[in-house]
């Protein structure tokens, strides 16, 4: 069962924000798991007071303004920063130990016009056999590639230079290379970015799928919630150095936002889109008042 409150962070009303996975999930070991975590550059406390177990098979969506924290937070997941306190577990070691399960779609960044791969080899990259315990012939390499080039619709394209692709021909190369070694732990930092609705659909369907049919967890950061609010079983919604987590219905209402943001929020749904009003400036990046952005 759900609990009937929001589950909150610690300037927030109610118990401890003991994020624990949906009961369908509860017996399984988590697949990531936080305690006490607290991420701060100097004096800069991002998030502090963060318990957070995420099941295998669960879908976890973390919202907020741009320069809240989100993207360091899949960063602590995978072991490239440590928390200021607490600790942090991934497939129940430590983040480092545990790259070989994780998929990353890191936050889009072109690669550079020269780059002396071809698409194939980008996703290539991510097919290397330690599921099997060995490397798996090259012949099964490239049938995995090939596989893995069609789920995302990048056949076309395999033997372009990856540096002369668009963002979106690009974007999707990464999903695929995320997919490739089967991960137990998806993290996806705005995966949907740069991706016209066809392939929206196509990307967001494929990482539900991972998680259905693998038991994958999935970590999914994004500014738009809408494309993938079906899927998503919580919200970790970051804001002003503090947090709520609970599904999106517990999260993704006014009196919520307005409490965490400090101001008046209005959560409004039209024709099944969520949408945030009334959202105040980041802690330091702008964001119009007047902007309407999950
Ligand atoms: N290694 C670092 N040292 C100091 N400050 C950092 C470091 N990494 C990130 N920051 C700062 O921490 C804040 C959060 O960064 P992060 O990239 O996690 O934001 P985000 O929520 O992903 O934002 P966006 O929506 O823009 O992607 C930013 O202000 C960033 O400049
Ligand atoms: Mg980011």
């Amino acid at each position: 069962m759900q609990p009937a409150t929001p589950r909150t962070g610690p300037a927030g009303p109610g118990p401890q924000n003991d994020a624990a996975a949906p009961a369908t999930a509860a017996d399984a070991a988590p697949a990531i798991s936080l305690r006490d975590a607290e991420l701060a550059f100097g004096d800069r406390v991002l998030w502090s007071g963060l318990n957070l177990d995420v099941a295998p098979g669960e879908y976890l969506a973390v919202l907020g303004a741009n320069g809240t924290g989100k993207t360091s937070f899949l960063k602590v997941l995978l072991g490239l920063l440590p928390l200021t306190s607490g600790t942090v577990s991934v497939a129940g070691t430590r983040p480092r130990a545990a790259a070989a399960h994780v998929g990353y779609v890191p936050q889009q960044r072109g690669f550079p016009a020269r780059t002396p791969l071809r698409a194939k080899d980008l996703v290539a990259q991510g097919v290397d056999g330690h599921r099997w315990g060995v490397r798996l012939h090259p012949r099964r390499v490239n049938r995995r590639v090939a596989e893995l080039l069609e789920r995302v619709g990048a056949t076309e394209y395999a033997d372009a230079p990856v540096g002369l692709l668009s963002g979106g021909e690009q974007q999707r190369l990464r999903v695929a290379q995320a997919l490739a070694a089967d991960p137990s732990v998806m993290l996806c930092d705005e995966a949907l970015l740069s991706l016209d609705l066809h392939h929206q659909h196509v990307v967001s369907e494929l990482v539900h799928e991972q998680r259905e049919r693998h038991g994958s967890a999935v970590v999914f950061v994004t500014h738009d919630v809408n494309p993938i609010i079906d899927h998503v079983d919580r919200i970790l919604y970051l804001a002003n150095g503090s947090f709520r987590i609970g599904t999106p219905d517990e999260v993704l209402r006014s009196d919520v936002l307005s409490d965490l943001y400090g101001t008046d929020i209005e959560v409004l749904r039209s024709n099944g889109r969520i949408l945030v009003a009334g959202r105040p400036d980041s802690t330091h990046h702008t964001d119009s008042p007047e902007e309407i952005i999950p």
